[in-house]
Order: structure tokens, then C-alpha cells, then sequence
């Protein structure tokens, strides 16, 4: 089995425990492709996987979004081959801080030529979540006002963008210099949350986009009409807490979904979406990579190129 360079963990812990190190290539069963990586987008459930927040086997390489090139196909796999350029989310058993990763073909999507592939691996797990949460949970339509936690984020980025697609009214939190950069994005209105308390501005909210949690979520019931959903990515909203107030609370987890990536990618190519690539470092840079999107305010994606 030939070898490769990989970002792996033998034990959780801080930064010091992602090693560059050879490990053996991957391959790819039934069902899988094997992708050659060109970049793999960083996300704060990286640094959280590094330090146990999940108690999956180790070791474990790093990683879930890439953009690459099918190396090879398993058996039953029908709309890939050899050489096509696709990106999307690994297998659990498989991580994207690698030179090779596999994934599920229901997972990836073709990589239109428009986009290339540091702003493809950005796009998976923070663009997804978002559709998800917006459309397939909230069920957000043109008109409705919806208020985005984190506008700046990776996450909250492509949320402004994709509800101001929708044609609802949007309203971002923020900070600082990225108060600026949520308006550019297209948001109706920005609250920098340091401030001004988003509760003052905000009122009738059909739906909260909660990228924050604790006491940004609790504070959020107040600004959302009868009827309104909250859609929480980082922590369960309490369902006494959505009855008390006419409301309806949902926690969201991202599932990989190449169809949707491919919707995605569409409207990046017709120029609808921004990718934010705020960062990029090479692959031996990943600790460095995860420090900074530990700090929460990295204010866009973080890409690694492989
Ligand atoms: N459930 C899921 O499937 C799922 C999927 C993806 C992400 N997530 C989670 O969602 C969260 C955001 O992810 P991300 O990739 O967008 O992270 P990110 O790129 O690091 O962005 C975090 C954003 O949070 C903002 N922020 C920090 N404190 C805030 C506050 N009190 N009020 C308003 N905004 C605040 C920061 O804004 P400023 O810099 O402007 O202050 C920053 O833009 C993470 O916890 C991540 O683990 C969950």
C-alpha cells in the first residue's frame, strides 16, 4: 500500500497532537471514490474533533470538506470516474487533511470549472448546514424577515447570502470590521452585537439562525414572532422554552448531500453567492489553521491547500 502525507491524531489534545505524518493511502470500497485532495476547508468541528468533543476511534486523520480529483472508483459506482473534478464531504472513516480521501458518491458533487477548488472545499459543511437549516427545517420564504447570529462566519457568511437568494429580509449580528463586510454580503440590516443589543433592533422575526448558542440563544426567543422557528446549530433549544413563547426550537446537523452542493455550486458560478476564503495555508500549516478558527472570529472560510 503506498503511502501518504496526512494531518493524524493518536490522542485528543491541543494543537501539538495534529501530526504531518506519512500514513497508508486509503481505497476505496463499494459505493466510494477515491479523490486525489487540492484543499480541504476548515471548520470549528475540526478542533473540536481534536480535542474529544466526539469520542470517535483513533487515530484519526483530520478533516471532512475537500475539492480535488477522482483517483478511482469502487465497485457500484455510477456517475464518477477517473480524472473528474468533484468536491464534497469524506467518510467518517476517511479525513480530508490528506493527500487522498474517500467519500461516499451520494456525498460529493462535480466541480463546475468556474469554481475552483480552495473555494469549493470552503463550501460543504458551512454551506450546508445553512441550506438546511433555512430551507429543508424553517422552511424560509421570500418576504419573511430572518435574523442570521454570526453573519461573518463561515457559516453565518453563506446563510446571509443564500436567505437574501430567497428574497426574505435579513438581519445579521456582528463585530467590528465585519459589520461592514455582512452589508457587502447583502444583509438589510447589521447589528454589531458589542454594541447593541440584537433585541432592540430586532422584532417579529420569523426565523433566528442561532451560530452562537447560550445566551445569545436565550435572549433570541423574545425577538421571534407566534408561529417562528429557531433553528440552533450549536446546542438543543429548550422545548418548554418554544412553547412558552408560540415558537418552534430545532438543533440542525448538517448531513452531506451532493444535490444540494451541486445547487450550491450553481449559484456561486452565476455569481448569487460569495465564497469568503478569509485564509489559506499549506496542509503542514493545519494547527495553525485550527488555532484560528478556535479563535471564533476568523470572519470567513480557512482552506488548507494540499
Ligand atoms: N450543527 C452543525 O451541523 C454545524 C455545522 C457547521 C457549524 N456548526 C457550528 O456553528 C458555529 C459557527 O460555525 P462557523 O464555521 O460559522 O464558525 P466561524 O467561521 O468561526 O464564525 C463564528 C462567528 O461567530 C461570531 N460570533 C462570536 N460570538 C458572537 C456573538 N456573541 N454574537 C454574534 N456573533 C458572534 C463571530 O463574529 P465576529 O467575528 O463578527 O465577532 C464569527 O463570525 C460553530 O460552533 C460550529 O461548530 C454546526
Amino acid at each position: 500500500m503506498p503511502n501518504m502525507k496526512a494531518i493524524q491524531i493518536h490522542a485528543y489534545g491541543g494543537p501539538e497532537v495534529a501530526q504531518y505524518e506519512d500514513v497508508p493511502r486509503p481505497e476505496a470500497k463499494a459505493n466510494q471514490l477515491l479523490v486525489r485532495v487540492h484543499a480541504a476547508g476548515v471548520n470549528p468541528i475540526d478542533w473540536k474533533l481534536r480535542e474529544g468533543f466526539l469520542s470517535a476511534p483513533l487515530p484519526m486523520i483530520m478533516g471532512i470538506d475537500f475539492s480535488g480529483v477522482v483517483e478511482s472508483v469502487g465497485p457500484g459506482v455510477t456517475r464518477y470516474r477517473s480524472g473528474d473534478a468533484v468536491f464534497g464531504q469524506v467518510t467518517d472513516a476517511s479525513g480530508s487533511y490528506a493527500e487522498y480521501a474517500v467519500a461516499m458518491e451520494p456525498d460529493v458533487a462535480r466541480k463546475p470549472e468556474a469554481l475552483d477548488d480552495i473555494r469549493a472545499a470552503a463550501l460543504p459543511v458551512a454551506g450546508l448546514v445553512p441550506w438546511q437549516a433555512l430551507f429543508d427545517t424553517a422552511k424560509l420564504s421570500a418576504g419573511q424577515k430572518v435574523l442570521i447570529h454570526g453573519a461573518a462566519g463561515g457559516v453565518g457568511g453563506f446563510a446571509v447570502q443564500f436567505a437574501k437568494w430567497k428574497g426574505a429580509h435579513v438581519l445579521g449580528t456582528a463585530s467590528g470590521t465585519h459589520v461592514e463586510q455582512v452589508r457587502q454580503l447583502g444583509a438589510d440590516e447589521v447589528i454589531d452585537y458589542r454594541k447593541t443589543k440584537f433585541e432592540e433592533v430586532a422584532h417579529d422575526v420569523d426565523v433566528v439562525l442561532d451560530t452562537v448558542g447560550g445566551e445569545t440563544q436565550e435572549r433570541s426567543w423574545q425577538v421571534l414572532k407566534r408561529g417562528g422557528v429557531l433553528a440552533s446549530l450549536v446546542q438543543p433549544p429548550s422545548a418548554e422554552k418554544a412553547a412558552m413563547h408560540g415558537v418552534r426550537g430545532f438543533f440542525v446537523r448538517q448531513t452531506p448531500n451532493g444535490e444540494q452542493l451541486a445547487a450550491i455550486a450553481d449559484l456561486v458560478v452565476k455569481g448569487r453567492v460569495k465564497v469568503n476564503v478569509e485564509t489559506v495555508l499549506p496542509l503542514s500549516e493545519a494547527r495553525k489553521a485550527q488555532e484560528l478558527s478556535k479563535t471564533g472570529h476568523s470572519g470567513g472560510k480557512i482552506v488548507l491547500k494540499v
